[in-house]
């Protein structure tokens, strides 16, 4: 299977990046394509807010009227077989990065003008797509379920593309952990999502 990972930490080899490593190398034992985009690497701009993508019907993506590497991501997530999508917590929420490409998959959503809200294009879309959800914080984990977004919002993120999440591994007390040092007990969560998405 091709698997697509989209990294929305700032930092290289901290928590998310570890985490997604660990998941990563067993995927590739079982003869997994990996594709990965890192936002911290990828620019791209704004969502304009114009809604030219949401006008036309159909399954796939609308098309963005800004010409920036988005058309090419958004390629790799339609021929990818299943996800890992992961962010830290940065002030109760994804990072910006992350939420910069969460709006920039605005097509995948059908709003012409007059409807009052958008439609999922991947809404109706069988089988679904597998994703795993990765996210991170200084605090307990627990606190993010309550009280922070990033599980969340990177779970919409997955409905949004057409894919279930049939794994959420959140690392919490994340500046006790050493950047490579994830907990046992994380690491079994993280195998064992990722033979349950390529299952
Ligand atoms: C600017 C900033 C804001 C943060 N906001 C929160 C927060 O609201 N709640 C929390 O528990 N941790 C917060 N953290 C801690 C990070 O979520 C945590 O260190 C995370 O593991 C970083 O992921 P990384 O190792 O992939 O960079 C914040 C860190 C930074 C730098």
């Amino acid at each position: 299977m091709k698997i697509l990972v989209i990294n929305g930490s700032y930092r290289e080899d901290g928590v998310t990046d570890s985490a997604i490593t660990c998941a990563v190398d067993e995927l590739k034992l079982g003869g997994h394509e990996i594709e990965q985009v890192v936002l911290r690497d990828t620019p791209i701009e704004f969502c304009l807010n114009c809604r030219h993508c949401m006008q036309e019907p159909g399954e796939g993506p609308g098309s963005c009227v800004q010409d920036d590497d988005m058309t090419a991501i958004i390629e790799r997530i339609e021929s990818a077989d299943a996800y890992i999508l992961a962010a830290p917590v940065n002030f109760g929420s994804v990072t910006a990065v992350f939420k910069r490409f969460m709006e920039r998959l605005s097509g995948y959503g059908y709003w012409p003008a007059g409807q009052p809200y958008p439609l999922l294009r991947k809404d109706k879309v069988s089988p679904k797509k597998k994703a795993l959800i990765v996210s991170s914080c200084a605090a307990p984990g627990l606190l993010d379920r309550m009280v922070f977004g990033s599980v969340r919002q990177l779970k919409n993120t997955a409905h949004l593309i057409g894919a279930k999440p049939v794994g959420v591994v959140f690392v919490g007390y994340a500046d006790k952990a050493s950047s490579a040092g994830l907990r046992k007990r994380q690491v079994g969560e993280l195998l064992e999502s990722a033979h349950r998405l390529v299952a």
